[in-house]
């Protein structure tokens, strides 16, 4: 896959709260084509982060599309609110779903695009009998809850068999990567088939800027085509 078609997607996670508009926009000029909105409940993770109110506000700054990660239990329970706050594409994790197929139909009523996000320890057949239902899967590469944690590189091969399971199957699913992606990371990510990168640290914790940290995630997606 070329680097035009990786898309970059910044997690706001790691963000400078006090000038969160002006950091999405940084973002959004350097070329980010999505931006990533981790949303923690204390309850499906330790950590409590953001809710609607956030949403509502980066989508005044921002035009291109929001990505919405619910890390939180009963995620039914919050998707209308999202999604009139501006959401996008809201993802919610089968973990956290016992009628996974009805809250993916909830999500497309609302008009967003339906994302499933899987741990680490869920397997890529979890969504076997379910895809036709799904525009993104996030394949978590960290342990869900906490921004700066180290990329789990046995999760390519998860990586790979969903590459595999949506191309099989013709469709054009997104598949996310989410945790840990650095310079180095993203190169097995983007070999293993993802199409869609999520990067907090490297990007806003960048020591040259969040222009720098977009980039040097493109210049190193760029030598895999060379
Ligand atoms: C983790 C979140 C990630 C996180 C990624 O629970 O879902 O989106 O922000 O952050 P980094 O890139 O720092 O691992
Ligand atoms: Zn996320």
């Amino acid at each position: 896959m070329t680097n035009k078609l990786i898309k970059i997607a910044p997690s706001i996670l790691s963000a400078d709260f006090t000038q969160l508009g002006e950091e999405v926009k940084q973002a959004q000029d350097a070329g980010a084509d999505w931006i990533h909105i981790d949303v923690m409940d204390g309850q499906f993770v330790p950590n409590i982060t953001m809710g609607p109110l956030v949403v509502e506000a980066v989508k005044k700054v921002a035009n291109i599309p929001l990505d919405v990660h619910l890390m939180t239990v009963q995620p039914e329970r919050l998707i209308g609110r999202f999604a009139a706050c501006g959401a996008d594409s809201i993802t919610v994790h089968v973990e956290a779903c016992t009628h996974l197929h009805r809250v993916l139909g909830q999500i497309k009523s609302a008009d967003c695009r339906a994302g499933v996000a899987l741990n680490p320890h869920t397997s890529a057949t979890a969504l076997g009998e379910i895809l036709d239902m799904v525009d993104i899967i996030n394949v978590m590469t960290v342990n869900p809850g906490f921004g700066g944690q180290a990329f789990i590189r046995a999760m390519t091969a998860k990586i790979a068999s969903l590459r595999a399971m949506v191309d099989r199957g013709g469709s054009n699913i997104d598949i996310e990567v989410d945790g840990g992606i650095n310079s180095e990371t993203i190169l097995l990510a983007v070999a293993a088939g993802a199409n869609v990168m999520i990067a907090g640290t490297c990007v806003f914790g960048h020591a040259g800027g969040i222009a720098a940290g977009i980039q040097d995630l493109r210049q190193a997606i760029a030598s895999l085509d060379s």
